[in-house]
């Protein structure tokens, strides 16, 4: 282990809601902020139906629960495999929700549960961090996208969206964008939130129930590694460049 690793490790162990998670046995220090967002902006209540995109390993789906209560429904996707619920209606999926056949999976299962619809999204995701603080901005923000392109398609009309997004200049652009589908929107930081950590929230509310607008469109097979890539081989350009003036 580098001397790195060990430091973040500690800090880690002193930290406030990570002992606290720990203590309460919940699966993530995140299950708190999604508990102090919903505390300040309200968008999910009893019975909800609840889509979390990035949703390991379940912290957020235990929130989600806590709110929605036994007549609620979560459906969560990840990358990463999670640990199943004692509760049947927490229902976690292994895949990655930027592929069209593993949204198809998430609309059979609300079927099978004699709904069609959601009332809030939520996403947690996080792109791989590539060191490169541009590149890891501008991948958060195509995730946020392609989550809200999939919230226009999934929600009802006035349901809500939630999302993490690492902050940077493209987040005006990105509230801009949840404007024209979504009656109001915020950004905002939980205290749950380490203050040195770059990550916000935006909270959208009241879904439009317009269609997503060809112009907003985001090519959902690309491979965020392809993209990723060669970001980062534009940037290592662009400061070579720099670099030589
Ligand atoms: C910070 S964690 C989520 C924590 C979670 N909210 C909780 O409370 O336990 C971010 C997750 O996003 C997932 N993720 C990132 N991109 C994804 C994608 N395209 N599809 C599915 N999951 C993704 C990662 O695998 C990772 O587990």
């Amino acid at each position: 282990m580098g001397r790195k690793d060990s430091r973040w490790l500690l800090k880690r162990k002193k930290d406030y809601y990570y002992r606290l998670a720990k203590k309460l046995k919940h699966r993530s220090r995140a299950y708190f902020k999604l508990l102090q967002l919903n505390e300040k902006f309200n968008f999910l209540k009893p019975n909800n139906t609840v889509l979390d995109l990035g949703c390991a390993p379940g912290g957020w789906m235990e929130a989600a629960k806590e709110i929605v209560g036994d007549d609620g429904l979560i459906i969560g996707i990840d990358l990463q495999k999670v640990k199943p619920f004692e509760d049947e209606n927490i229902i976690p999926i292994q895949g990655d929700f930027t592929k069209e056949r593993n949204l198809k999976k998430i609309r059979e299962i609300l079927k099978s549960k004699g709904r069609d619809k959601f009332d809030v999204v939520i996403s947690d995701a996080s792109p791989n961090i590539s060191g490169y603080w541009d590149v890891d901005h501008a991948r958060s923000v195509e995730l946020v996208k392609t989550a809200l392109q999939i919230a226009t398609e999934m929600l009802k009309e006035r349901g809500n969206f939630v999302a993490k997004v690492f902050y940077g200049d493209m987040v005006k652009d990105l509230r801009k964008l949840a404007e024209k589908y979504f009656d109001k929107v915020y950004i905002t930081k939980p205290r749950a939130s380490r203050r040195e950590s770059a990550e916000v929230y935006i909270i959208a509310k009241r879904f439009k129930g317009k269609k997503w607008e060809e112009e907003d469109r985001i090519e959902r097979e690309e491979k965020n590694e392809e993209v990723g890539e060669l970001l980062i081989k534009k940037i290592k350009k662009m400061r070579e460049c720099s670099n030589m003036q």
